[in-house]
């Protein structure tokens, strides 16, 4: 076994330093304040919050499976409605097929860096199932709460894996993630289905999540951090005068079990992994 193979399976996450170049994460934030000037928003808001995910879940939310949408901060809005600040600044991440659908989040997502690292996980037989670009701009972005990424991506075995990079610095004051070493190793707390209209969070175990044993991964731009699907995680509000860009990409094993009221709908037969 490799060590990065004995130290992910130990503390449920890996954190792997000069993962990509500064060019490559200054080419992806580029693209993405592209995609959001392309946005055509009508006055229909669509809010990503993690607590009340199964509330805020509109057609819009559950239509991004599968293109690219636009997701904007909980407190984007003043009392009238308006936004307080500009669009990009409002947004809050862009998801969720930016790695099918826009060929530079292809190209990074599947770069050599990528396919060496899967070879060594072995996930030969894993497809990329989602990407998010999540913005966190200065002194506005949200907090993430605790959360297992499996929650989203359920499997029956459990096989998800998350591959966060660090498009900027990130630290305990742009909101960097938390995660304890080890932490992995516990039940999946709860699965988000999808319903006739919009989407609902069921309880599976009641253990309730806890920051104790939770540190900051504080990380360099250009860093990548793999994440066990178990893995309870959360990141705090952005808080500095810098923002905290980061790439997210979520992959499942292909033959394991993808129940039909999983909330993300795409046909998992024809998606590609890593290559
Ligand atoms: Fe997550």
């Amino acid at each position: 076994m490799t060590t990065n193979q004995q130290l992910f399976r130990s503390q449920g996450y890996l954190v792997l330093e000069e993962f990509n170049t500064p060019d490559e994460c200054n080419a992806l934030m580029k693209r993405g304040e592209e995609l959001a000037g392309t946005y055509n928003f009508d006055g229909h808001a669509s809010v990503f919050q993690t607590a009340d995910q199964a509330k805020t879940s509109d057609d819009y939310f559950i239509h991004s499976a599968d293109n690219i949408s636009f997701f904007f901060e909980k407190d984007a809005f003043d009392a009238n409605g308006q936004l307080k600040t500009d669009l990009f600044h409002s947004i809050n991440k862009i998801g969720h097929a930016l790695h099918d659908l826009d060929p530079l989040f292809n190209a990074f997502s599947r770069s050599s860096a990528m396919k060496k690292l899967a070879a060594e996980l072995m996930l030969d037989e894993y497809v990329i199932i989602q990407s998010m670009l999540i913005l966190k701009h200065a002194r506005v972005g949200g907090n993430v709460d605790i959360h297992q990424d499996a929650t989203f991506l359920y499997t029956e075995p459990v096989s998800c894996i998350g591959f966060w990079f660090a498009l900027e610095d990130a630290s305990a004051e742009n909101g960097c993630l938390w995660a304890k070493p080890g932490g992995h190793l516990t039940k999946l707390r709860t699965r988000f289905r999808k319903k006739e209209t919009g989407a609902e969070m069921q309880v599976l175990d009641n253990e309730p999540f806890s920051m104790e044993g939770m540190i900051p991964l504080e990380v360099k731009k250009g860093t990548c951090i793999v994440l066990d699907g178990l893995l309870p995680h959360c990141s705090l509000p952005n808080t500095s005068s810098r923002s905290r860009q980061a790439y997210a990409i979520h992959a499942i094993d292909r033959n394991a079990n993808y129940p039909v009221d999983n909330w993300l709908q795409r046909d998992i037969d024809e998606l590609r992994g890593f290559s």
